[in-house]
């Protein structure tokens, strides 16, 4: 079988579109059709070698498909069954797994763009082995993933819709919904009003947030997340954002999301927090970044900074509510997907997310 799928080479390079071999699914695994992929920054990450994974590789891991054929002993997904594919398959054994955060599996982390068996599916041209980003590699016409990434979806949500639900809003709405400090009526500022930091506003949202108050240096984008609950705007590019949050909150916020990526706004979301205050870390920064803070506040007025990944529980779990929520019409995802391109432009869709264009753009491998 043959896919045509977009392979990260080398870093700062573009991706190159190449025809792939791909192996048939082995046992625990299947081939989903690819129906629509996400453009996450956290891809970009690694296109510009400020976030690690094997080369050469498929990018792409906020997507869902259609399972065409299944590998040997899989039961929990059938051909024709439409999927959300979560970047993190939980191996089911592992301490982390066992002890409930499947998100955090570490056998997965080891394996990272391998199978679970530790070998790939896919073949260039010149017969060299290819990785699959998170095990999924969804800018790509076909994908072999382990079965268990698979989240069979019951209905007929569309396909760019499940894709998101794959990265941008299980991150964003699970960081709040799965808070464990999390309380109806808070006050919430979000650093980053990208594609997960949109989620992470129509979370806040959900839990009626008292205020909601985006920060980010992109006018453009700081109006579009208005229409998904945002109750104040700061543009971080014309005022100091730590006074103007506070200035807001009258004194401080009772939760800070960090949805960008760097140590500097991550020590800024401790900064605007009110005693008792939680920050979250939700962006990826850099690998190599650190962070500066001032650590006796952490001490005086007992805040709290803590890291959520792929919304901080269970992915299928989460994926589960956010459905439910999705077909009650208490969140809009198809409003957040405002560009759509052939698996060719996936890298002129990478220059429009760097460019600052708002909302989430959408690949269509198979258009
Ligand atoms: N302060 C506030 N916002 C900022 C700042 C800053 N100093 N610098 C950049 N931003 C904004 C950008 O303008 C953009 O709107 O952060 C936003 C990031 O959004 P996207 O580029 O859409 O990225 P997204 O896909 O949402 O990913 C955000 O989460 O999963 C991780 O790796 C991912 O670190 C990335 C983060
Ligand atoms: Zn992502
Ligand atoms: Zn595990």
């Amino acid at each position: 079988m043959k896919s045509k799928a977009a392979v990260l080479y080398e870093i700062h390079e573009p991706l190159r579109v190449v025809n792939l071999e791909m192996d048939d699914p082995k046992e625990g695994e299947v081939r989903v059709r690819i129906g629509a992929a996400g453009i996450c920054l956290s891809d970009h990450h690694i296109m510009e070698g400020t976030g690690s994974t094997l080369r050469p590789v498929v990018l792409g891991h906020e997507g869902a498909g259609t399972v065409e054929e299944v590998g040997l002993g899989v039961s929990s997904v059938k051909v024709g069954d439409r999927c959300i594919l979560s970047f993190v398959t939980n191996c089911g054994h592992c301490s982390t797994c066992r002890s409930g955060s499947p998100q955090l599996c570490l056998t997965n982390r080891l394996t990272g763009g391998r199978q679970f068996d530790g070998t790939t599916r896919l073949t260039d041209g010149e017969g060299q082995s290819v990785f699959q980003l998170s095990k999924i590699g969804v800018f790509s016409e076909r994908s072999v993933v382990p079965a268990r990434a698979c989240y069979p979806v019951v209905g007929d949500v569309p396909m760019d819709v499940l894709a998101l639900i794959g990265c941008c809003v299980t991150t964003g709405v699970g960081a709040v919904i799965n808070n464990p400090f999390m309380r109806p009526g808070a006050t919430i500022a979000v650093f980053g009003a990208g594609g997960v930091g949109t989620n992470v506003v129509q979370g806040a949202r959900l839990m009626n947030a008292a205020k909601v108050i985006a920060v980010d240096l992109n006018q453009e984008k700081l109006d579009f997340v208005k229409r998904f609950g945002a109750t104040d705007l700061v543009n971080a590019s014309e005022v100091d954002p730590v006074a103007a949050v506070k200035e807001l909150s009258g004194g401080g916020v009772d939760f800070a999301f960090e949805v960008f990526g760097s140590g500097q706004t991550v020590a800024q979301c401790v900064e605007v927090l009110r005693p008792n205050g939680v920050a979250v870390v939700v962006g990826l920064a850099p690998e190599a970044d650190r962070s500066s803070l001032e650590v006796t506040t952490l001490v005086r007025n007992q805040k709290i900074l803590m890291g959520s990944y792929y919304g901080s529980a269970s992915p299928h779990e989460t994926f589960a509510r956010i459905l439910d929520f999705y077909q009650r019409g208490l969140i809009d995802v198809q409003g957040q997907i405002t560009r759509r391109y052939p698996l060719e432009q996936v890298n002129e869709a990478y220059d429009d997310l760097i460019a600052g264009k708002p909302g989430r753009g959408v690949l269509i491998p198979n258009g």
